[in-house]
């Protein structure tokens, strides 16, 4: 009923995919129907999921007759307003959705990838036809923060976000920090657990928190970041040795998405990084996301929630679909209202860990570290542990470019003593 009594018409769903966060949404609508339709003024039913093997085991408990292998039993229904894609993937995805917002359909999806990559086309489509087109669950999972830019932030100027982002990569540091567990094991428990995407190596190499990254800059700044000036950089070269220098400097490492407005334009990252332990963002364990963000009105913010996961994700989905039977929630999709430049990595200025192997003589750190003085890179610490053939020194620097990091590091190459850089790790934080 109206506020004047009159019948509503239930918003009936056309659920794409019955997997991990499907399953979720779907069980919450079972569970909390009665109170989501008192609270909305409107039943919400699920009349068709779409899926690929009718025989599959689920999750939860669906009537057969709900699921269907043709999307057009959904597209077609003139009855079912709104689609709510929890399938993933890009194709056919993106065609399904094009097709959904063409039909007049109101769109929901929790999908990153596609957003990242056709989101320009597919939220003006869904401008253009005034349609709906939700995302709340495309990053951080269950925590509400791309409500929170585009309405509860909307009078500040962002000027830099900063994140934990992909909960299935935290997973995995943090087991590997704590009970020195391999990449490789701490994965597939991540896997067995439901938070890794279905093909892991988007999670590992970083490309699922650039994706989200994108969606928040974008959102953030008002100017859509272009997917290839993302610097991407995975967690694969991350060793136990690495993690063990970390501890004696009193750093954490974190898989980073990170963003800024500079007046020079907008630098996007997503890299390992050392943090020292006290900063806020250290704690952050397991699959927790948390998002911090500074804005000229609100000061400093910090959003802390589970990033990954079925019940935690669609409640992000649940709000959005909660959004579109109020006809409530920000109506227009695209937010990006500016054209801004974005900068090249080797603009970043940052300080950096990095591990060398070298002759165990008499000269060869001074020989480092006049490449590193030649180069306007200031060294913070170094240390020497040990003897041997070879053996490792570690260096932490100052603030410096990227380029110009880079370019020491290859005089440092060049050296007859040295054997090999190990790894270079990006450090933030006070010093
Ligand atoms: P999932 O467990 O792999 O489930 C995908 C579902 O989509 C399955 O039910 C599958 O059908 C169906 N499907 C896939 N391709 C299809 C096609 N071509 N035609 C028909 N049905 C198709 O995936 P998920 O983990 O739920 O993730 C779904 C989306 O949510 C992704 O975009 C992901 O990035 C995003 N997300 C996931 C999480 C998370 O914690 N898992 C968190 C935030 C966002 P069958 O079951 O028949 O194979
Ligand atoms: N694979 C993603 C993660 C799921 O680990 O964070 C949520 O997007």
């Amino acid at each position: 009923m109206d506020e004047r009594g009159a019948q509503v018409e239930p918003l009936k769903i056309g659920l794409l995919g019955l997997g991990t966060v499907g399953s979720g949404v779907f069980q919450i609508i079972q569970k909390n129907g009665e109170e989501l339709a008192q609270r909305t003024g409107r039943k919400l039913v699920i009349k068709k999921i779409l899926v690929r093997d009718l025989t599959k085991k689920r999750a939860v408990e669906v009537p057969p007759e709900l699921l269907t292998t043709n999307l057009n039993e959904i597209l077609d229904d003139p009855e079912i307003d709104l689609i709510v894609e929890v399938m993933g993937g890009v194709d056919p995805a993106s065609s399904y959705i094009r097709r959904s917002i063409q039909a007049g359909k109101h769109i929901v999806t929790a999908n990153k990838e596609l957003l990242a990559k056709n989101g320009r086309e597919l939220l003006s489509l869904a401008d253009e036809k005034g349609v709906h087109f939700h995302f709340e669950a495309s990053v951080a999972g269950g925590i509400p923060v791309i409500k929170a830019l585009k309405e509860s932030l909307a009078a500040n100027q962002v000027s830099k976000i900063m994140g934990i982002i992909n909960g299935t990569t935290n997973y995995i540091l943090t087991k590997m920090t704590a009970e020195g567990v391999s990449l490789e094991s701490a994965l597939m428990e991540a896997q067995a657990k439901g938070y890794a995407e279905a093909d892991p190596s988007s999670d590992i190499d970083g490309y699922d928190a650039a994706y989200k990254l994108l969606i928040l800059g974008s959102i953030a700044f008002g100017s859509r970041l272009d997917l290839a000036g993302v610097y991407t950089e995975g967690i694969r070269k991350v060793t136990p040795v690495d993690l063990d220098y970390g501890r004696q400097l009193g750093y954490t490492l974190k898989l980073l998405a990170i963003a800024k407005e500079t007046p020079a334009g907008i630098e996007a990252r997503v890299h390992p990084t050392f943090i020292p332990n006290s900063h806020p963002l250290a704690s952050v364990s397991d699959v927790f996301n948390a998002i911090y963000i500074e804005g000229d009105a609100v000061g400093e913010l910090m959003f802390y929630g589970r990033g990954a996961g079925d019940l935690p994700t669609a409640s992000a989905v649940c709000s959005d679909i909660i959004d579109v039977a109020r006809d409530s929630g920000a109506k227009k999709a695209c937010s990006c209202l500016h054209v801004k430049k974005q900068l090249p990595m080797a603009n970043t200025v940052t300080r950096y860990y990095i591990r060398i192997s070298v002759q165990d003589s008499p000269g060869v750190l001074g020989q480092i570290a006049q490449k590193f003085g030649a180069n306007d890179v200031s060294l913070q610490s170094v240390i020497q542990q040990g003897r041997g053939e070879p053996v490792p020194l570690v260096f932490v620097t100052h603030e410096v470019s990227e380029a110009n990091l880079e370019r020491a590091i290859s005089g440092i190459k060049a050296l007859d003593c040295v054997y090999s850089v190990d790894n270079i790790i990006r450090v933030e934080g006070e010093a």
